[in-house]
């Protein structure tokens, strides 16, 4: 589809282009400025954000609340290292495993970072109180994850653009179908697996959503078998799917909880892992951290993106809103939507169309016509705009994009 870019909007680009290594494929739009549901270009032109960030910015851009907690505490002390204390960490460490009901949160920065973290503790745990032989434990995860791009999370993934030419590979990762039962249990027989490590929803793969017992199914098969149940809830989580955690669903409680991305709505890398003292007090001092992990900025900034969440009650609005755009979207009865999926406002519509690069088109229209959105996977489009979005930007929101799958029809 060809488009039009402004000098400015195109100088951008060209500085990215030659600058810039070039592992990511972005849509040609350059923001200077975020408010809520709406971002805007170097041109002033304003758009709604139908990404978040990929979830990081559930609490909508620059909320104003998260902003005044980053700027006050920015002023104060942003980061001490863990070689001392610093006056936050302890008063957000109570305040995180109150909210979310564990004994101990292990915090770090990116989600990638919680993954490797949630591993760790699951492997220590395995040898220090199960009894696996040392060297021997393994974790199951499910095809098709996404947890990030260190080596380990690529080990674990079954998605070639991610893995491949990047050899050797982490051991002791074992793969079974997502949202199949029988072959997990077939999986977790064997004594020396630790955990289970799964996304309640599948971002990544193009918000995948299992069959409803899939979490509890997991959760008793885990305790049957003394396996640890991790949940990734670094895209799930945080209100996104319209509860607290996408857990919440099934009312079950994993063994291991890794959060990010919106636990600092969107303004700092903040990641935690949280666990019971069996788990979390078999690592000890010296044997795992991180320099930036847990200090005072991301602490004062953690607490008030999580605070903000309860009272805006946004979990509550995400799954009427959620609900709203999944309805309005299949009443546009639009031949180019194969599929529209997701819970509360962690979407997806699956494109049908003869034109492999027709999702990629249909996100280049909706960017002319002020929407963000970007293909995953060549037919998915997630759409997940902030949690804030109100009735009438959703029915807004879903005109414009019936008029750009309309347009997609007449091009073809
Ligand atoms: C479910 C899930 N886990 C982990 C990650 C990795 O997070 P990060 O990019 O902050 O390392 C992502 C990122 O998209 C994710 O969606």
């Amino acid at each position: 589809m060809s488009y039009l870019l402004s000098s400015r909007t195109q100088s951008f680009l060209d500085l990215e282009e030659r600058y810039g290594a070039h592992n990511y494929h972005p849509l040609p739009v350059v923001l200077e400025k975020g408010e809520g549901v709406f971002l805007w270009d170097v041109d002033g032109k304003r758009y709604y954000d139908f990404l978040s960030g990929y979830s990081a910015v559930n609490q909508g851009h620059c909320h104003p609340k998260i902003i005044a907690a980053l700027t006050e505490q920015s002023t104060k002390l942003t980061l001490t290292s863990r070689a001392f204390h610093n006056n936050l960490l302890g008063e957000y460490e109570k305040f995180i495993t109150n909210y979310f009901g564990y004994d101990k949160v292990l915090p770090m920065n990116t989600g990638v970072e919680g993954g490797e973290t949630a591993i760790k503790l699951a492997r220590r745990w395995a040898y220090a109180t199960k009894g696996v032989a040392e060297n021997k434990a393994k974790i199951v995860f499910a095809e098709g994850n996404f947890w990030g791009r260190t080596l380990a999370a690529i080990s674990a993934s079954t998605d070639p653009s991610s893995y491949r030419g990047f050899g050797p590979y982490m051991p002791g990762f074992e793969l079974v179908p997502y949202n199949d039962l029988v072959s997990l249990e077939k999986a977790l027989r064997d004594e020396n697996v630790a955990a289970f490590m799964v996304e309640p929803i599948q971002g990544e793969a193009g918000v995948v959503v299992p069959d409803e017992g899939y979490l509890k199914g997991v959760r008793d098969l885990c305790t049957r078998y003394n396996v640890l149940f991790i949940a990734d809830e670094i895209q799930t989580g945080l209100a996104r799917t319209g509860k607290m955690l996408a857990c919440d669903h099934e009312n079950v409680r994993p063994d291991i909880l890794i959060l990010g991305k919106a636990l600092s709505g969107g303004v700092l890398p903040v990641s935690a892992v949280l666990a019971d003292d069996f788990i979390m007090m078999t690592i000890k001092p010296g044997e795992h951290g991180s320099t930036y992990g847990g200090n005072p900025l991301a602490c004062a900034v953690a607490m008030a993106a999580l605070t903000v969440l309860k009272e805006e009650d946004m979990a509550a609005n995400a799954e009427k809103m959620g609900a709203l755009l999944r309805e309005e979207l299949t009443r546009l009865q639009s031949p180019h939507i194969k599929l529209v999926r997701g819970k509360g406002l962690l979407n997806a519509i699956v494109i049908d169309h003869e034109n492999p690069d027709a999702a990629w088109d249909l996100c280049i229209n909706l960017m002319q016509k002020g929407i963000l959105a970007k293909p995953t996977h060549g037919d998915k489009i997630r759409f997940a705009p902030p949690l804030l979005i109100n009735e009438e930007q959703v029915r807004d929101c879903v005109r414009v994009i019936g008029e750009a799958l309309a347009e997609l029809g007449a091009a073809n």
